[in-house]
């Protein structure tokens, strides 16, 4: 086996330079999430998040689809027969790493090259960033086989797509491209998927410029600070930032600043300081 892969099946792990690829590897199942995936991928994000090996973390899916939601015989039929119970526990364990991502002490990005129905939107929007290909088809199939889209699906969707975008697709379960995902909110961009590598391990390369500790603030004082009011919002992101100073050994802000008025070797408003 590859020295790189420390994880087997259903999740993969590959490192490479600065980057933690994450494969979802049910390629048999399109990749559809099933207990034994979700409970796998808590424990690579935890596995992850120590890691000096990953800087950026990306997930991207085996074969020919991104994720194909949740495993409708194992998620669901397998467990309706197990009593609620067994429902519940596995909701929690399929929203644990959805959760757990949102936060997720490295950057995130959803490199989404096939298949992407339902279920698979929650992980889609907890990531931070989200290149498709332009060859992926994403749905809200939920609707198409008889419930609502739960899982946090309908709040995922409600926090990147427009009202009457999110509503069209949650009550027609049409099928939309990479392009239109785009167009959308939905993902950051859409290529060609014989180019979507090479976009995630460029856009990679720009995160892994910076500091990371300042990332990770800033990219958690978004996503919180969007549902506060005004004032709140203003002392928070002013904590944050105080608190982000004192965690930052490095002393980037220090740096930065050295390297530009100082040295003169850069511009900030061009790229960043030389870590
Ligand atoms: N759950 C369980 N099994 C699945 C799922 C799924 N979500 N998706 C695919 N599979 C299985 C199929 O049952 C099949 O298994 P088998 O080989 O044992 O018969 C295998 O994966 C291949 O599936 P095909 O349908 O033959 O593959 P194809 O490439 O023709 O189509 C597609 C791919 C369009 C993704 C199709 O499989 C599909 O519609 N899947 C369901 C998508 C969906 O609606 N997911 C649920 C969203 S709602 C939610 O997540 C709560």
């Amino acid at each position: 086996t590859d020295p790189k892969t420390v994880s087997a099946e259903p999740v993969l792990v590959e490192f490479d330079n600065g980057i933690a690829f994450v494969t979802l590897n049910r390629p048999e199942k399109r990749n559809a999430m099933n207990p034994a995936l979700n409970i796998r991928m808590m424990d690579v994000l935890d596995e992850l998040e120590a890691d000096e090996r990953c800087g950026v973390l990306v997930i991207r899916g085996a074969g020919q689809s991104w994720s194909a939601g949740m495993d409708l015989k194992e998620y669901f039929r397998e467990n309706d027969g197990k009593g609620r119970a067994a429902v519940l526990k596995s909701r929690r364990q399929s929203g644990g790493w959805w959760n757990r991502l949102m936060y997720f002490e490295k950057p995130t990005i959803a490199m989404v090259n096939g298949w992407c129905f339902g279920g698979a939107f929650t992980p889609l929007v907890a990531c931070d960033l989200a290149i498709a290909a332009d060859e992926a088809t994403f749905g809200l199939s939920e609707i198409n086989w008889g419930i609502l889209p739960g899982g946090n699906v309908t709040r995922a969707v409600a926090e990147v797509m427009g009202h009457r975008d999110a509503l069209y697709y949650i009550m027609t379960g049409e099928t939309f491209g990479g392009q239109k995902a785009r167009e959308m909110g939905l993902v950051n961009e859409s290529v060609p998927l014989a180019d979507l590598e090479t976009r995630v391990r460029s856009l990679c390369a720009t995160l892994l410029e910076k500091n990371p500790t300042v990332l990770k603030a800033a990219k958690d004082t978004f996503k919180r600070v969007r549902h506060m009011p005004w004032e709140q919002a203003d002392d928070y992101i002013y904590a944050k930032l105080e608190q982000m100073l004192l965690l930052d050994k490095s002393n980037g802000r220090a740096e930065g600043l050295k390297q530009f008025l100082d040295d003169k070797t850069y511009r900030p408003g061009l790229g960043a300081y030389k870590r």
